[in-house]
């Protein structure tokens, strides 16, 4: 359930440390963090993975409107509007919103800044999606159930509500561990990285933890705190929203789900359609 480094914000932003470029109304995806997003190594900024994403979300929108909650710098919905399909986002932090338009087929994007979990926008939808564990950032149960209320309020009859989120890791944490390490990468010239997830199975939020340590050997220490859900939990969700579990991969190139995937990708379609 890892972010990558270097798209995680500083531990202490939205304090007095953070920079000075930052907004607090941009929640943890100030300017400093929306700077550097698009220069991320993670696999999902990997263009084969994005051209895989896009071409599942537009097969699911078909000739309909799409509309991703948490659009961020369009990573997915300018590639997705450059295949032909209009795409509306709602973003909250202005500093990653203002990234869209840069993008080839990003100027074709409308954003509506806001929260995923309150706010509406005009038109019906065949496809609204939400991705990269994005629902995770939302760090309460009732707020997850809100976005899957967003979804549904925007979807015509028929429409789909696609996230993509991992598998919670606790099946890799002994009894009496707090603590998951995803990655563990000491650098030949000094220092390293290490990424660890830290959970707490009562409350199921969650922070995933970045160590940075250069060759002289000062670091740095970022976090970002989340909610982990669970599949089963998901399409509870769904149903409490009015849609139900049509699809479940364990990833865009629809391999099945099975009990050892660390991932998925999971399609709800709007009951009674
Ligand atoms: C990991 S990024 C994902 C961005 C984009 N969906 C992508 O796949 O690249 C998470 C994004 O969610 C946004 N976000 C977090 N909580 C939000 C909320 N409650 N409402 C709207 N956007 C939110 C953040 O500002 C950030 O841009």
């Amino acid at each position: 359930m890892s972010t990558d480094p270097g798209t995680a914000p500083d531990a202490v932003q939205n304090s007095s440390t953070g920079s000075s470029t930052d907004s607090i109304d941009d929640g943890w995806f100030p300017e400093s963090v929306a700077a550097r997003y698009d220069s991320s190594t993670d696999r999902e900024f990997d263009p084969a993975v994005v051209e895989r994403t896009v071409g599942v979300l537009a097969e699911l929108a078909g000739d309909g409107d799409a509309l991703e909650l948490a659009v961020g710098t369009g990573r997915v919905a300018a590639p997705l509007a450059r295949r032909g399909v209009p795409v509306h986002g709602i973003e909250l932090s202005r500093a990653m919103a203002a990234r869209v338009a840069d993008k080839p087929g990003g100027d074709q994007v409308e954003v509506t800044i806001g929260d995923m979990t309150s706010t509406r926008v005009p038109g019906a939808f065949s496809l609204a999606y939400l991705v990269f564990n994005t629902i995770g950032n939302v760090t309460t149960q009732d707020g997850q159930v809100d976005c899957f209320r967003t979804a549904a309020a925007h979807l015509r009859p028929g429409g789909h509500f696609v996230v993509e989120v991992g598998v919670p890791p606790l099946r890799r944490m002994p009894p009496g561990q707090d603590t998951v390490p995803f990655a563990v990468a000491p650098d030949d010239a000094g220092g390293g990285y290490v990424g660890f997830d830290r959970l707490d199975v009562v409350t199921q939020r969650f922070t995933s933890n970045h160590v940075t340590v250069g060759p002289d050997g000062t670091g740095r220490f970022r976090w970002l705190p989340f909610r982990y859900v669970w599949p089963a939990e998901l399409d509870l969700m769904a149903r409490i929203a009015g849609m139900r579990l049509v699809r479940r991969w364990e990833d865009w190139d629809r391999t099945p789900f099975t009990a050892d995937s660390e991932r998925h990708v999971s399609v709800w379609q709007v009951i009674g359609s």
